[in-house]
This record gives C-alpha cells, structure tokens and sequence, in this order.
C-alpha cells in the first residue's frame, strides 16, 4: 500500500506552524465553529477557498461541486445552505465561479461524458435559455468565460429562490449573496453581479409566502 507520507508530513509541518503563532488555535476551534461566509464554489483543484481568501480553519463553511452549480432538486448543496443559514447563521453566502471552467466547457459540447452529462445538464440548460448571449462572441473560450459568468448567476438566483432563504429574510437576518468570479491566471476575485439583499430582488414567482419563525 502506498503510504501518503509527504501529505503527513505536510499536514504535521502545518499544524506545527499555526500552534507556533497561536497555542490555543486548534482549542479554541474545537469548541465551536462560527464562520461568517457560505462558500459555494467549484471542485477544481485551482479554486481553493480558504487559500484564495486568505481564511484559516474555522473561517469559512464550504460547499463545492463541478462548475459550482446550485438548483433546487441537489439535497446535498441545500442542506449546506440550510445548516449555514439556519445552524452557522452566515452573514454572506459567496457563489465563485472560475474562467476556463472545464465543467462548463463540457456542458457546450454535445460529446457525451458519461454520469457526468446529467449533472452538466444544469448547466446546458444555463447555456440554451440564455442562448441570445452568446450571439456576438466567436471566440470559443471567451465563449465558455461567458457561460462561467451567466452560470453563477444562475446558482446566485436559485439560493435567492429557496425557501431557506427567504425563510430567513424574513425573519430579519442579515444575508447577503454574492456572485464572485475568480481567474485561475491571475489568482484574483472579481465581483461578478449587484449583491442579492432582499426579496424584492427576486422575480414575483418565485416569492414564497411564509410566515416569520421567530
Ligand atoms: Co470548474
């Protein structure tokens, strides 16, 4: 069996050089975690959350999936939302996409890549309602940055759309959603989208009437 010894030695060096700038760091942190941002990115091992930000252990509750796609039928991404929003109560939920997205690129194709097409699938659906976007753009990888963009946009409205968090708003946290891009050239974040604040920024049809929980 191959034993993975550079990665415990990596992880023994790491420990070792938090504990020298703070004693109780990992003490402290296995009372309680109470992190502020919701991250929902891509699996890409380019796209690391905590690292890009700069945010140690404790910091940052993560969600990540190929082309950090959120819809409304995947238990898994909505139960992170609910324990983040509901449990952790995050302030900020932060959907980073990534230029030259393989996940997207794929999903432009029409080459099948097996189990994967039916995740993809959310995003084909992305690319062929928003077809109109793609009209004047030739170049095929700006045209899949393009579908990056439109496709956080999409998670971005469908956190907007559950209940969990209009549950939320209306009993009067402070959440906010936020469509990030990152590029994997450069390693920097750009706002992508106004920042999602309210109810009122959503379409009629998807308000749900609730009742305050509180
Ligand atoms: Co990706």
């Amino acid at each position: 069996m191959t034993q993975l010894t550079d990665l415990f030695e990596n992880n023994l060096a790491w420990s070792e050089a938090i504990k020298k700038e703070d004693p109780n760091f990992f003490s402290k942190l296995s009372q309680q975690q109470s992190p502020k941002y919701l991250w929902i990115g891509c699996s890409d091992s380019r796209v690391p959350a905590n690292q890009l930000l700069g945010l140690l252990p404790g910091d940052i509750f993560v969600h990540r999936n190929i082309a950090n796609v959120v819809v409304h039928t995947d238990l898994n991404c909505l139960s992170v939302l609910a324990y983040a929003v509901q449990v952790l109560k995050v302030k900020h939920i932060i959907v980073t996409g990534h230029y030259g997205c393989g996940g997207i690129a794929a999903a432009m194709e029409n080459e099948s890549v097996g189990l994967i097409d039916h995740w993809l699938r959310n995003v084909r659906d992305v690319y062929y309602h928003q077809q109109a976007e793609f009209a004047d753009i030739t170049d095929k990888q700006d045209r899949v940055n393009r579908l990056c963009e439109l496709n956080v946009a999409s998670s971005v409205a469908n956190i907007a759309h559950t209940s969990t968090v209009q549950q939320a708003w209306k009993d009067g946290q402070d959440l906010t959603i936020h469509g990030y891009i990152y590029n994997i050239h450069d390693g920097l974040l750009k706002q992508l989208i106004p920042d999602v604040v309210g109810v009122e920024q959503i379409p009629e049809q998807y308000r749900l009437k609730l009742k305050p929980s509180l």
